[in-house]
């Protein structure tokens, strides 16, 4: 108890200590902390509605700096898959029929859900919007826009993005 007291004056001290500052100081500070904000904001997912709709089913693999929307829905990621920078699963949308300030809170709470299922490599900067279903083991190719369901085994490529190849190099379907 004392030293939980003793920890809340320091950190209170040091606070008070930061307000007071100058502005380099300041500006060596932020320097100094910069490389450690920038790798902790690239290792961390950012959660954008009810967390509880995320659903990481025995995952293996960190998911790193993600956005994942669930206003419109749940988003599920299975074992074995990765993503690369700045990736956006986005389940949540806007009635457009509605105007102005309505539009911004017309959101639905369900119908848009995203699938991710085992082993998928999404690339840099891809977006999927949902509802969307990614088969196992897909791949889609850096900065694409997924708008729909993608089948297994199958390489994504574009906006919107459509089959570029399988995995294995055997014909598309
Ligand atoms: C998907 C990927 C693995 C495919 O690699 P590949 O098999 O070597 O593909 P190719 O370079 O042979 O390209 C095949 C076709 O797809 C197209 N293509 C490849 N990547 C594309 C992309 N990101 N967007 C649009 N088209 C793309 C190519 O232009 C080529 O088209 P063409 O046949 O008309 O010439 C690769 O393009 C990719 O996106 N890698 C992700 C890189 C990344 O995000 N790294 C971060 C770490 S996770």
């Amino acid at each position: 108890m004392a030293n939980e007291t003793r920890k809340k004056k320091q950190e209170s001290q040091f606070l008070s200590y930061l307000r007071t500052a100058d502005k380099s100081d300041l500006q060596v500070l932020a320097k100094l902390l910069a490389p450690y904000l920038a790798d902790t904001d690239l290792r961390q997912c950012k959660i954008w509605g009810d967390r509880n709709r995320l659903h990481l089913e025995n995952i293996t693999i960190p998911i790193n700096d993600l956005l994942l929307n669930t206003r419109s829905g749940h988003i599920t990621i299975e074992k074995d898959c990765f993503f690369g920078h700045r990736c956006m699963l986005l389940t949540g949308t806007h009635d457009y029929e509605k105007l102005g300030k309505e539009r911004l809170a017309a959101v639905p709470s369900s119908g848009r859900d995203i699938h991710i299922k085992e082993g998928v490599w999404l690339g840099s900067g891809v977006t999927v919007l949902g509802p969307a279903t990614i088969g196992e083991n897909a791949v889609i190719a850096a900065g694409s826009l997924v708008t729909g369901d993608v089948p297994p085994n199958t390489i994504m490529a574009g906006h919107p993005a459509k089959p570029i190849k399988k995995i294995d190099g055997s014909e598309l379907d």
